[in-house]
């Protein structure tokens, strides 16, 4: 099975962006990450990241009958898309939710998420871990509707 690993804007610029906020690892490490979780749970990930909307709405539609789940870090798309919302409605495939920082702890307006209503799980505050965990529960996940 594929899952698909989406990443929102400025996640391009990870390990040079408040590295204090996210880190020092870049997001190149992050893809090395989610290769070596994916092969371990047997999941081939697709990794991707773009700074425009209709990119992630693109691709959350292509994934509709492509992949058994989607983890998704929208970035600030998060807090204000409702394009994005729709299109994980749209596509039927099982999303969980990541973001490095613990958005609850930062401004008021990071605590609202178009995305978490609909997700199937919320992983926040748990650094680029967050990312390995998301690919651990969607592996779960689809062994256990396996036929
Ligand atoms: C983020 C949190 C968002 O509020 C922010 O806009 C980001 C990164 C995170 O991973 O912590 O770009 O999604």
């Amino acid at each position: 099975p594929v899952v698909y690993v989406l990443n929102g804007p400025n996640l391009n610029l990870l390990g040079v962006r408040e590295p204090a906020v996210y880190g020092s690892l870049t997001l190149d490490d992050v893809e090395a990450m989610a290769r070596k979780t994916g092969e371990e749970v047997g999941l081939t990930i697709e990794f991707r990241q773009s700074n425009h909307e209709g990119d992630l709405v693109d691709w959350i539609q292509e994934s509709r009958g492509r992949a058994g789940g989607l983890v998704l870090n929208a970035g600030a798309y998060t807090h204000t898309s409702v394009a994005i919302h729709d299109a994980i409605l749209a596509c039927g495939v099982p999303v969980i939710e990541v973001h490095m920082s613990n958005v609850h702890a930062r401004e008021s307006f990071r605590h609202h998420s178009y995305v978490s209503p609909i997700a199937a799980g919320v992983i926040v505050g748990l650094g680029v871990d967050g990312y390995e965990f998301a690919i651990r529960a969607l592996a779960r996940r689809i062994d256990r509707r396996a036929p």
